[in-house]
């Protein structure tokens, strides 16, 4: 990277990326979560959405960083709005990173499957890829304005089996089927409270020796021509 070089995390959360890389901007929405006191100088972080365009010229960045976003956006918004604002916003010569996770668990766990199942329908039936990930090596290629085009899938496993980025993946998806748990409950008929004791079983389920639970999770890199 070249000194100077203007750096963005888009749906930066708690800024956690940006601060331990240093860089200059971030930007975050709906929940506003990210430090505002003692700051390095380089670093700024605004709230808006990307649905609604940024409040930055054409060609802004000389590296654009995206993770997890997999549910933020539908297929068609990922298309219309989120990959043409990421590369109006790319320099030439520029880098975009999007590290994207699948939102179905693979497991051999039946309280496992079973919710990430029922996400998976619900997801779907908002619009979501639940894999955009594998989807967005083509969305790039589309825009016809990269040269260079990288993927790769790897798989997470969750839990203590995958070790401390294994348990921190854990923990994310526990919270984020938590958050659900009003719809995902009344889709599964279930109450509540047993949607909460099936969600305590997957990380029963990820820890057990005759049991594995993964994830897929998705980088992709393209460099702006
Ligand atoms: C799952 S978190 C990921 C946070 C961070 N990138 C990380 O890897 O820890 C998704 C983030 O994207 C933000 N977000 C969701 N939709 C957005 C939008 N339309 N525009 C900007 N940020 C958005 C959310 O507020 C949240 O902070």
């Amino acid at each position: 990277m070249r000194k100077g070089a203007r750096v963005i995390d888009l749906g930066c959360g708690a800024g956690t990326w940006i601060l331990v890389t240093d860089f200059i901007s971030s930007l975050e929405m709906i929940s506003p979560i990210f430090p505002t006191e003692g700051l390095p100088l380089n670093v700024e972080f605004i709230e808006c959405n990307i649905l609604d365009g940024l409040p930055y010229k054409d060609a802004s960045f000389d590296f654009i960083h995206q993770k997890f976003l997999t549910t933020a956006f539908t297929q068609a918004q990922w298309e219309e709005k989120a990959i043409p604002e990421i590369t109006r916003l790319t320099r030439p010569d520029g880098w975009v990173e999007i590290v994207e996770g699948s939102v179905y668990l693979i497991s051999d766990g039946n309280a496992t499957k079973r919710i990430s199942e029922a996400a998976q329908n619900f997801l779907k039936s908002k619009g979501m890829n639940i894999t955009i990930g594998e989807d967005i090596p083509r969305l790039l290629e589309n825009t016809n304005a990269f040269s260079e085009i990288k993927y790769k899938k790897k798989a997470v496993v969750l839990g203590k089996k995958g070790g401390k980025s294994g348990e921190e993946t854990l923990r994310f998806y526990i919270a984020g089927f938590g958050s659900v748990r009003i719809v995902l409950s009344s889709n599964m008929n279930l109450m509540p409270e047993h949607y909460d004791a099936l969600v305590e079983t997957i990380s029963i389920e990820a820890e057990k020796t005759t049991c594995t639970t993964y994830v897929d999770q998705y980088r992709i890199c393209g460099h702006k021509k």
